[in-house]
């Protein structure tokens, strides 16, 4: 699928706020600086659509990109980044929760993990609340040009995950620097927007 035309549409502070139009959405979640947002503007072809940053904690809110006038993706806070009072680690806990709980036009969810970390409890947590929600998701494997032998990582964390959960998701190895997997992407979506 090409990518012809992309949007910022808007930034929403909570689930209550985005967008109401009913097109299939398409969430970019993990943790803290693992290249969320990078990862939009690799899909997007653009370098500055969505806000990145060297510093963890740059996304604060939702923000929805509307792709080829049809669908939607949305870059999301990281989850996880520890430095950071209490009360705002809670609020972004709550606006990700309401988030995945409320929003109905979510067709499938792309947990993003860096490629060069063993399984982590907090993304380990998180997959495990998705399922227990009963949350379709994949996972995209950011920044695997920092890593030689980044297939080998994504396998065994794979394994990690069929062990624990018995589940089997599709999995993406990505590199939005060196714009690696990111036409995997267009086309699984481009499966999942059909039905
Ligand atoms: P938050 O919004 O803070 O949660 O972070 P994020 O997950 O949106 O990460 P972001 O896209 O802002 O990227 C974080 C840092 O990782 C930036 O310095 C990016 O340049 C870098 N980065 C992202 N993707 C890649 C990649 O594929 N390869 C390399 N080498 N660096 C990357
Ligand atoms: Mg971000």
């Amino acid at each position: 699928m090409d990518v012809f035309k992309s949007e910022f549409i808007a930034s929403s502070p909570n689930v209550k706020t985005c967008p109401n139009e009913f097109i299939p959405e398409y969430p970019f979640i993990g943790r803290s600086n693992v290249g969320k947002s990078s990862l939009v503007n690799s899909i997007c072809n653009k370098k500055n659509l969505a806000k990145i940053s060297g510093k963890p904690g740059k996304t604060k809110l939702i923000n929805h990109f509307k792709i080829n006038n049809s669908w939607y993706l949305t870059d999301l806070p990281g989850y996880g980044y520890a430095n950071v009072s209490k009360t705002i680690k809670k609020n972004i806990d709550k606006l990700i929760t309401e988030y995945f709980l409320n929003r109905k036009q979510i067709k499938l969810i792309f947990l993003i993990i860096d490629i060069r970390h063993k399984p982590l409890d907090i993304d380990l947590n998180f997959m495990s609340w998705l399922i227990n929600q009963g949350k379709r998701f994949s996972v995209i494997f950011s920044k695997c040009d920092k890593l030689k032998n980044g297939k080998f990582n994504a396998q065994e964390y794979m394994l990690e995950v069929k062990k624990t959960f018995n589940e089997n998701p599709k999995y993406f190895i990505t590199s939005s620097k060196k714009k690696e997997g990111i036409e995997e992407i267009l086309k699984h979506i481009n499966s999942q927007n059909i039905l």
